[in-house]
């Protein structure tokens, strides 16, 4: 297993709609421990394959460090997941392994009912509520190219980039 850099913004690669996954080989379990390893280390409770310059629909969520104690999910690795319906509506605040020291309020879902396969390639699917429900739009979305900071006010942004441009010069 590997630890790999995790990319911020603005590289490119989080920027761009990932393409599915057409193989699950021994190539990509691979890549899967060292997102988990990656994850972990950071330390975050989601990460998607973009976040590590891989432009595939590919993430894992662990959100037991974080639950409490209430509700354990096992770690869960997601392909090519697909939203089939959404409930609810409800702000949450997040932050994210690709943009460090920022965090905004989002808008999101309460509930989702997400289509894909596992890690073996085996059908799964999700009915996520609470903290799942939250790391599972946020992770979805960076497969589209969406980031926290694409959906936080427009001040937000301005400041955050502001503060970066000032760290790079
Ligand atoms: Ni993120």
């Amino acid at each position: 297993m590997a630890l790999i850099d995790i990319r911020t913004y603005p590289d490119k690669v989080l920027g761009r709609k990932a393409a599915g996954v057409e193989q699950i080989d021994a190539r990509l379990q691979r890549v899967i421990e060292d997102m988990f390893e990656t994850m972990y280390a950071a330390p975050g409770i989601g990460l998607a394959a973009p976040q590590i310059g891989l432009s595939k629909r590919l993430l894992v969520i662990d959100i037991n460090s974080r639950s409490e104690g209430k509700e354990k999910y096992p770690p869960l690795v997601l392909i090519n997941p697909e939203i089939a319906a959404l409930e609810g509506e409800a702000e949450s605040e997040e932050g994210c392994l690709s943009l460090p020291d920022f965090t905004a309020k989002v808008n999101r879902a309460t509930r989702l009912f997400v289509k894909g396969v596992d890690r073996e390639g085996k059908p799964l699917e999700l009915d996520a509520t609470g903290l799942l429900a939250i790391a599972l739009q946020h992770e979805i979305d960076h497969l589209e190219g969406t980031l926290i900071l694409d959906k936080a006010s427009s001040i937000k942004r301005h400041f955050y980039k502001k503060k970066l441009a000032k760290k790079s010069r």
